[in-house]
Formats: C-alpha cells, structure tokens, sequence
C-alpha cells in the first residue's frame, strides 16, 4: 500500500476531519516520520512525526529531552513561528523551573473540588439552553450548545465580564479559521492579549475572587516579584483559548458520535452510571487538541533512527488514541469502554490544567441532553475547522424531534 500522504502542516488538509488514513499508515509503517517542509510549514523547516501511543508517551513523560520552551505553541499552521509573542512565557512553552512556578499560581483554582464548585451553575445554564430548542427546530449544535457553556464557564473562572464573551469566542474562531494565514491568525492572537492587558489593568486596580485576580496579584516566593505585563497578557492568551475552544470541540465531536451511534445513545440513556467512561470515550473519540511539538536537547536515537538537537519533534495525540496496540477496536466508539488510557489531555508535568473543568462541562452537559426530552439527528453538512491544532467541528447542524 502507498503512503496516502497528505500535508499535516496545512490546516486546509483537515477540512474532512482528521486524516486518519495517514496516520493509520505512519502507525504501521513509519512510527517516526520525518515531514519535509512544504509551501505552508511557516518557518521552513521540517519536523518528526511520531503516531503510536507508546511513543507518544515516551515523549511526553520526558521533557528534559524534548523542550516546550519556545516550542509548544503552534499557531499559523505548520509547527511553530519561532518568533511567537508568548514563546518562552506561557505556561506550555516554557520548561520547569520557569513552568513549575507559573503552574503554581493556577493549580488551586483548577482543581477537582474548586471546579465541582460549579457544577449547578453550569447544570442551570445548560438547562436553560436546551429549554430554548423545542421539537422541529433546526440548529447548529455547535454554535447553540457546543460553544456556549466551555465560553460561560471560563468567564466563570477567570472573571472575564460575560458581555465580551461572544466577541472573544469569535475572535478565537476566526483566529482559528484562519490558521493557514499566518499574518491574519496572529492579528486575531494580538487582539486577545491586547484585552488581556485591559484586564489586567482592571483586576490590578479591583482584585475580586476570581482565578486571573489570583494570577495579576500572585507574588513568587523566591523574590517576591509578580508576573509581568507580558506574562501575564500570554496568560490570558492561553487560559482563556484553552479553556473556550477545546471542550466546544469534544462536545460537538461527541454528539456527532451519539448521533451516529444511535445505541450508545440508548445505552447511556438507560445506564446513565455510564456517563463516566462514556465522558472518556468522547475525550478520546474527539482529541481536540490533536499535536503537540516539542524541541529536542540533545541527539536522541529512537525507531532506529537519530533525532538531532534542535530538531522539532511533533507528536500525534489523536493518533496515538487509535493505536491498535493499545485500545480494542480503536475506530469504534464505545461509551463503556474501559480500560481507556487515552492521551486527549496530555500527561506528565503539561498534563491539561482544565482537565477537570473539561470533564465536568462534558458531564453536565450530555447529562442534561439525554434528560432534555429531545433526540438529535444531523440536518445538513457538517463543517471541519480547517485547523491542524485544533481538531473539530465549526457547525452540526442537527434536527431536533421529542423522545
Ligand atoms: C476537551 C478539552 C481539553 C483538551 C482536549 C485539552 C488538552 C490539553 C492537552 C493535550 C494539554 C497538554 C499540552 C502539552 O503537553 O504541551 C493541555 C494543557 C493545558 N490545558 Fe487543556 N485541554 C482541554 C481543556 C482545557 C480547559 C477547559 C482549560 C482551562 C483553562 C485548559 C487549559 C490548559 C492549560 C493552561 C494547559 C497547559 C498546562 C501546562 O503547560 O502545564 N484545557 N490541554
């Protein structure tokens, strides 16, 4: 069989859903890839490849030897820029000790207990928003459902007023729209930190109980100093994106599979003690954030090959998830599976911060689906983000009809 090659630094390869075929490919034959710079990869340079699960775990679990300073972000297509504003001051661009500190600021108010917290708020929200969708109605799921409570809830969290959501939610769309041009997709990035600084300033003048009051405020214990201006604007640059366009993403990917499954609906309808490993199979299904990419430190010789210093190494969480070595059947999607170690929110020192507020929106909200006295069917053509980072559905339309 010949490799069914298609570019993966070109967020337009992705407008058909992740390209599997590829990957299924690599997994079997090239498990580490060297991708050769094309037309789009930004800075010209090529990159590794790496797709299967045990692999992809090696990596991530050491990161000593491949960096994430300077190297997690991935904006504009391709890899990296390398020039990026918040290379190096990110939380998931920089390496520990510099990681570890940032980290320390936030980790309490993500926690599972902090985040349980607001669990009836967001059960209410979803509520309402299901009670607005009656039999016969036509909607786009993504738009209606999908975006709106990942955006509530981290304006909950970081105490972003909820009347610049819906402005900052297309910001982060259109940012990711436009992925394959770079000049555009980092406009779209300097408006969000420029409103990052806005609030900054206003959290700086009125701390309130909220976690980017914490962050503005957080004085380090070694020399008492707080973040910088610039820190502090990538923080919101990442907090805020991470938190909106990631969950929006594993619920409309995840209702697409209900949908498409129509006994895993049933299933989980009747078994609703389900909800739990059905949560993990969605995170897995759907892998939002499909890639990471990494800077190797030092020459390393994996799958019989050499990877350089310097080198980029990227790899493939969506892949990994459909190793066949680790999961039964990995193109099947099944609500009670278990074991399930997938890698949808990473591991190690990086592993997701927003883990648990991710896990509880998706919770509450498919909960409150299967109650909501609606069965969905798709109505219409499904849009793909033509985004390589960023896996997932720009618009569901969907029928609803009473149950
Ligand atoms: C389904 C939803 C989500 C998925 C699939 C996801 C996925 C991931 C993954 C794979 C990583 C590891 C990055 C790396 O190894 O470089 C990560 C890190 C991170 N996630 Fe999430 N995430 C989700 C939701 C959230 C939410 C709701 C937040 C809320 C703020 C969030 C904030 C973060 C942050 C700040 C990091 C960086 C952590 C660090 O570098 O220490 N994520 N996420």
């Amino acid at each position: 069989m010949t490799m069914p090659y298609v570019d993966i630094s070109d967020g337009r390869s992705f407008t058909q859903g992740f390209p599997h075929e590829f990957f299924t490919w690599l997994r079997e034959h090239d498990p580490l890839y060297w991708h050769e710079p094309t037309d789009v990869t930004p800075d010209g340079e090529g990159f590794w490849v790496v797709s299967r699960h045990a692999d992809v775990d090696t990596i991530i679990m050491d990161p000593k030897t491949y960096s994430s300073d300077k190297a997690g972000g991935r904006t504009a297509g391709g890899t990296t820029i390398k020039d990026e504003i918040s290379a190096g001051n990110a939380m998931n661009q920089t390496d520990d000790p510099l990681h570890r500190r940032l980290r320390a600021t936030v980790n309490e108010g993500f926690t599972v207990k902090a985040i349980g917290e607001l669990e009836e708020e967001l059960r209410s929200r979803t509520r309402k928003l299901l009670g607005e969708i009656s039999s016969g109605d036509h909607v786009d799921f993504a738009m209606r459902i999908a975006r709106e409570i990942p955006t509530q809830a981290i304006c909950i969290v970081l105490g972003v007023p909820e009347e610049d959501r819906l402005m900052l939610a297309d910001w982060i769309d259109r940012g990711i729209e436009t992925q394959s041009d770079a000049v555009i997709a980092v406009e779209y990035s300097r408006k969000i930190r420029r409103y990052g600084q806005g609030l900054i300033e206003r959290k700086r003048a009125q701390p309130v109980d909220d976690i980017f009051s914490t962050i503005v405020h957080a004085r380090f214990e070694t020399d008492g100093s707080t973040l910088s201006n610039n820190e502090l604007r990538s923080f919101f640059g990442l907090l805020f994106p991470a938190g909106a366009e990631t969950t929006t993403r594993a619920i409309s990917g995840g209702m697409l599979a209900l949908m498409e499954n129509p006994n895993a609906w049933q299933r989980l309808k009747s078994d609703p003690s389900l909800m739990k490993t059905a949560v993990e199979e969605i995170l897995r299904w759907t892998t939002p954030s499909c890639y990471k990419r990494r800077t190797a430190t030092r020459d390393v010789k994996h799958s019989g090959k050499t990877i350089r210093e310097g080198d980029k190494v990227t790899f493939w969480e969506m892949s990994a998830n459909r190793d066949d070595r680790v999961f039964n059947d990995p193109f099947s999607f099944d609500v009670a599976r278990s074991p399930n170690k997938h890698l949808a929110l990473g591991a190690g020192i990086h592993f997701c911060l927003g883990s648990a507020l991710a896990r509880l929106e998706l919770k509450v909200v498919f909960e409150e689906l299967l109650k909501c006295g609606l069965n969905f069917t798709l109505d219409g053509d499904l849009v793909w983000t033509p985004n390589n980072r960023l896996v997932g559905l720009m618009s569901l339309p969907v029928k609803a009809k009473a149950a």
